[in-house]
């Protein structure tokens, strides 16, 4: 079967997670891994692939403009907004797994047949893919929210040097999406690195203040979409359904990652991937097979 050329640009623990993802899709070849040093673990593991890598940063894709069709950021916000500019005159496809905010917010679940119609996808933040759909759910079964606010534990070690740089642009655009995907008034996000060894499980907490809580509704539309996000990403779990707690309320997402890079601890790492992996395929889909009708969800979504 064809495959679409990828570029993985950031070697950290997102950007080598996502490589590993990549070498298993049948649609999508990585064909060069790039990062700033080639001593570092990310690129190693990369040419323990048999994958190309470069140290060269953007400048490489600039001189080598047919090396793929979409480019995965896996580096800084800041990079990104250096990065963005440079891969739109070369007509790239970019999901931006930093927390850039530039181009359209994506939780594949919920709006991927939009996204695939931009050129610039932002893949918001682990904790945002992991609970925007509870709030996109809270949003179909509620018309009116006053506040949500999400509290993500991730385990230290998953969090790279740009993950902790990027703990200001991680809020911003957590509670960005929240909003632009519920309408609620009010919306924060907070995020916990927990140093614990052994490490702990990536652990999302949801809080919402409603008028006229519909719980059984809601437990309704949680588990469906909780259904529909384990297709593409195995580890999803709601480990406490919506329930009322001091007149708030309250449900709970543990995710497992498949262990790829790191640890199944860090499911941090896989839902953001995994998410930016569906995308990948979707439109990778849409160039391989042009002519076929399918929806995009269903496309991505199907079995
Ligand atoms: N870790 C998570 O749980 C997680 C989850 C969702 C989203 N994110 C986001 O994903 C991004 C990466 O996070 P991470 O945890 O993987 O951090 P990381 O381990 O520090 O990885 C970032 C990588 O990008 C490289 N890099 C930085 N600027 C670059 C540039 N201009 N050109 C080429 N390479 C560049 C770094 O190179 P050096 O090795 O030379 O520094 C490093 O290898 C961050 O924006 C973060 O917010 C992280």
């Amino acid at each position: 079967m064809n495959q679409l050329k990828v570029a993985i640009l950031g070697s950290g623990n997102i950007g080598t997670d996502l490589l590993i993802k990549v070498t298993r899709s049948p649609y999508l070849q990585c064909n060069v891994f790039i990062g700033r040093n080639l001593a570092s673990p990310g690129i190693m593991k990369a040419r323990s692939l048999n994958v190309q890598t470069s140290a060269d940063g953007i400048a490489y894709i600039v001189q080598h403009p047919a090396c793929c069709e979409i480019v995965f950021d896996a580096t800084s916000a800041t990079a990104h907004q250096e990065h963005a500019p440079i891969l739109k005159t070369l007509n790239k496809f970019v999901i931006d797994l930093t927390p850039a905010k530039i181009g359209i917010l994506c939780v594949p679940v919920v709006n991927i047949t939009d996204c695939l119609k931009q050129m610039n996808i932002n893949m918001i933040t682990c904790g945002g893919q992991a609970a925007v759909p509870i709030a996109h759910a809270l949003a179909m079964t509620h018309h009116e929210i006053d506040y949500i606010e999400t509290i993500s534990n991730i385990a230290s070690r998953s969090a790279g040097r740009a993950t902790r740089l990027n703990i200001d642009e991680y809020i911003h655009t957590t509670e960005a999406a929240l909003k632009s995907f519920t309408g609620a008034k009010i919306t924060k996000a907070i995020l916990n690195l927990n140093p614990a060894q052994p490490c702990i499980h990536m652990q999302t907490t949801v809080f919402a203040k409603v008028k006229n809580p519909q719980i059984e509704k809601l437990r309704h539309a949680v588990g469906a979409i909780a259904e529909q996000i384990q297709r593409y990403v195995p580890g999803y779990a709601i480990i406490v359904p919506p329930m009322i707690e001091n007149d708030r309320i309250v449900v709970m997402v543990r995710v497992k990652g498949l262990g790829d890079y790191l640890p199944e601890y860090a499911g941090n790492l896989d839902i953001i991937n995994c998410a930016a992996l569906a995308l990948a395929e979707a439109y990778a889909k849409t160039k391989l097979h042009p002519p076929q009708k399918e929806k995009a969800h269903e496309i991505c979504f199907a079995q």
